[in-house]
Order: C-alpha cells, then sequence, then structure tokens
C-alpha cells in the first residue's frame, strides 16, 4: 500500500511535469468550449524561475523517507471502531489518539450530533460575532464555565485558535507573555501573534521564570501561559509554584488544559482542580479535540475578561464558529465525562498497566505522570523503522522528531484511553518487546 502511495506521490511530483493552478490562463482557457482543463500544467523550468518555490525543490528529506518506506505522517484511516482503526485495509490498535475516554463513539455523543445536525443543519456558515451564534453555544459555554469553576466562557472553532485569540487577545504592546520552553505550537504562536514581548523559560525552570518577572517589573501587564499537562512528556504542570509567583509579581496565570480535562481533577476538572487550586488559576484554555470527542476550543475566566476577548480577539471574531453537530456532541461528551466516572478510572487502569509494561520491558519513558507515555527510541531512522515495524505488526503510535524533540531524542508517543483493553495493551507491549529488542532499543 505504501509502494502504490509513493508511486502516485512521485507522479504528482515527478521532476518533469507539475500540477500547478495557473489561475489567468485557466479562465480564459475556461470560457472556450474546446480548450483543455481549467487546470493547467506547468513544466520545472518555469517552476524553477519561481525563487519563492526554491525552498519547496529543495525540501527532500520526506521523499526520502516516502521512498525507504518510512513515512509515518497523514495514514489515511478508513474505518474506526473507538481503540481499533483500519489503516490500508488492515486493523490496528490506536496507540496514538487522544481520545482519552473513548467518547468519540459513545451512543449519547452520536445521538446529540446527529439531532443537531437535523435541527440547525452542517454548519453556521460565520462567525459567532455576526450570524454564527446558536442557542447551542451559549448552553456549552455555560456548561463549561459551571464545569470549570470560573464566570464566564467564549468557545472558538479549535484548541489552536483558542490559544491565539486569549494570547494574542489580551496581551498587547507594552504587556510580557512568559512561556514554558516545552508549550505547545499554539501557544507560541499566540504570542507572535500578540503585540506583547515573549519570554521563554527553560523548562519546569521557575526559578528562570522569576528572574525574568524580576527583571521586567510589576508596572507592565504580564501573563504566565503554561501547558497544564505537557502534550509530548506527559508531565504536570507545577500549578502551585507557578501560582505563587505569579501573585508575589502580579502576573496572569493562564493554563491549556487540553490533555488534562477528563483526565485530572477530582471531576476530570482539569490541573488547576487537580491541585485544588482553581481560584488561583486566572484563565483556562482548552480543546474539544480529545476528551471531549470533537474539534473546537475555549477559553473559561472572570466575566469581565472574556467579555473583553469577545470583543478583541481576532481568532474568534474573523473565523467561522463551531458547526452545531459538533457543539452538540462536545455538551453531550461533558455531560457523559460526569455521569460516567468510571471511565476515568479505567484510563488511569490502563495508564498504569502500559506504563509499568514499559518499564518493566526497560524501555525509557520519561516523567510522564498521565496517559501520554512517550517510548524513547533515540535517532531519527531507528525512531521511523520501529514505528513502521509496530505499524506492521498493528499497533499505531505516533513519532516524534525533530525539531519537537532533540535530534538524538526522538521518541514513539502512545496514548490510552479508557476503552482500551488489557488484551489490547498486552499485545501492543508483547509487539514493543520484539521490536525494541530488535532493534537494540532494549
Ligand atoms: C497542549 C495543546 N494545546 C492546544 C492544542 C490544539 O488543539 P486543537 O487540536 O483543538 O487545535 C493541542 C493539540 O494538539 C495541544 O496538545
Amino acid at each position: 500500500m505504501i509502494d502504490v502511495s509513493l508511486t502516485q506521490a512521485l507522479r504528482l511530483v515527478s521532476p518533469t511535469r507539475h500540477h500547478y493552478f495557473k489561475p489567468f490562463s485557466d479562465i480564459a482557457m475556461c470560457g472556450n468550449s474546446t480548450s483543455s482543463p481549467c487546470r493547467g500544467t506547468v513544466d520545472t523550468q518555469e517552476l524553477q524561475q519561481v525563487a519563492l518555490f526554491e525552498k519547496c525543490r529543495q525540501f527532500t528529506k520526506a521523499r526520502e523517507m516516502q521512498g525507504a518506506g518510512l513515512y509515518p505522517y497523514f495514514k489515511p484511516i478508513s474505518e474506526s471502531e473507538d481503540t481499533v482503526v483500519v489503516i490500508d485495509g488492515v486493523k490496528r490498535i490506536m496507540l496514538g489518539s487522544n481520545n482519552y475516554l473513548g467518547l468519540t463513539h459513545h451512543p449519547k455523543v452520536l445521538e446529540a450530533a446527529s439531532r443537531a445536525l437535523h435541527r440547525y443543519g452542517s454548519g453556521c456558515t460565520g462567525s459567532r460575532f455576526l450570524n454564527g451564534t446558536l442557542d447551542l453555544h451559549e448552553q456549552l459555554e455555560g456548561a463549561l464555565a459551571e464545569f470549570l469553576g470560573k464566570e464566564a466562557c467564549l468557545l472558538f472553532s479549535t484548541g489552536y485558535s483558542a490559544n491565539l485569540g486569549l494570547i494574542a487577545g489580551l496581551v498587547g504592546r507594552g504587556d510580557v507573555v512568559y512561556l514554558d520552553k516545552l508549550d505547545h505550537a499554539s501557544i507560541v504562536d499566540g504570542a507572535k501573534l500578540s503585540y506583547g514581548e515573549t519570554e521563554r523559560f527553560n523548562h519546569g525552570d521557575l526559578g528562570g521564570l522569576e528572574r525574568r518577572l524580576e527583571r521586567n517589573g510589576t508596572s507592565r501587564g504580564a501573563m504566565i501561559v503554561v501547558d497544564g499537562v505537557y502534550s509530548m512528556e506527559g508531565n504536570i504542570a507545577d500549578v502551585p509554584g507557578l501560582a505563587r509567583i505569579a501573585r508575589k509579581h502580579g502576573a496572569a496565570l493562564a493554563l491549556d488544559d487540553a490533555h488534562s480535562i477528563g483526565v485530572l481533577g477530582p471531576n476530570g476538572d482539569g490541573t488547576a482542580a487537580h491541585f485544588g487550586l482553581i481560584e488561583e488559576v486566572d484563565i483556562i484554555a482548552g480543546t474539544f479535540s480529545k476528551s471531549l470527542a470533537s474539534i473546537g476550543g475555549f477559553v473559561v475566566a472572570s466575566e469581565s475578561v472574556i467579555h473583553y476577548l469577545r470583543h478583541h480577539s481576532r481568532p474568534l471574531i474573523f473565523t467561522a464558529s463551531l458547526p452545531p453537530a459538533n457543539t452538540a456532541g462536545v455538551l453531550a461528551a461533558l455531560a457523559v465525562l460526569q455521569q460516567e466516572p468510571e471511565r476515568r478510572d479505567r484510563l488511569w487502569a490502563n495508564t498504569r498497566r502500559l506504563q509499568e509494561g514499559f518499564r518493566s520491558l526497560g524501555f525509557e519513558i520519561g516523567p510522564t505522570d498521565t496517559p501520554i507515555v512517550p517510548v524513547l527510541v533515540g535517532p531519527l531512522e531507528k525512531t521511523f523503522l520501529m514505528w513502521r515495524r509496530l505499524f506492521d505488526a498493528g499497533v499505531f503510535t505516533n513519532p516524534v522528531a525533530p525539531p519537537a524533540v532533540p535530534p538524538s531524542q526522538c521518541r514513539l508517543r502512545t496514548s490510552m484511553m479508557a476503552t482500551h483493553t488489557f488484551e489490547q495493551i498486552d499485545f501492543a507491549l508483547e509487539k514493543f518487546a520484539s521490536i525494541g529488542r530488535q532493534l537494540g532499543v532494549i
């Protein structure tokens, strides 16, 4: 299968002919009934003259991996039964999903999404600001604010845009935003989009953070933004330490709880609740693309902060709102999350089994405290080779490569779901063990 897609990929980018959309000549040709199709082609020589595309021609790394049959990205799933997916016609255990509670296939979630689809249609066709607000959006905002113990909530179309909208919306000229070096890319991009200054401290280095805050003084607006759970490492942020520093220096503290909602906290209510520090954390951002089994994002905070963001957040205002089926699905998933706490128990039982299994086999899994379990492999080529052998053996994982990690510390990121069975986990561990031994990882 890989060879077929490789052939197709090579045909599309063959050295002599490129499929290439030429807007002006195509418009002329489209008006002529005897013309060839609207999409034209252009030869390499012409492409080479466009300086901008030079980087595209020079980018060969991914094609080399494709050629070697080791390319692990963009694998199309043709069917999904929760913990088992079909790729290239073969069933594989999904060990690389963020569907922590296994709610993507829950009957109540599917039923709610389907009802909303028929009542409201397939999309909102506009921004929240104008024609794109549904009563469902407001219901979900109310439910999330209450669940997370904050006054108000604002929905975004993705978790990525929630971070962009939060940071660029609040951090203005003269303000400073402080980021942990392992913060998610959406937090980094939010800081780039803002008009404020960005200071990045080493991962978990609260001394370094405090020195930066002292240097900048308290007269400037300041916000500290960190992941509640780090998405590649699986460790939990030191919220008590961060909250103490934020208070001392008059900074706002924001957590990205993408990987914590449904996982941490007495009710699955996230990292602040896990530490009993809901009051001390000013803002919580999150996503619906993980435990809440859909797509979309949110920010919860005080009413005045949310009111301000509603009127100043460009990634909210200048994009279409969350589709009805997704919004209703998330509302249902949030209800199930609260009504079925046994799912969280099951997730943690599975997490312990996987972590203990890896450790007893001799794998290095780092400081994870959560269902995110990264397995250190080493160099990139070996990591991709291990990924491929696991894939062929029926286990789907996610390779993590530079720049997300240093070149010698590539890893396979695995993650648990509440709906994995012990048999599936043991099967995956067995495959990891034999392939890990073949490749000298253990
Ligand atoms: C920590 C963190 N924040 C934000 C996001 C973005 O979420 P979404 O997929 O909803 O855009 C992710 C997703 O990978 C994430 O891991």
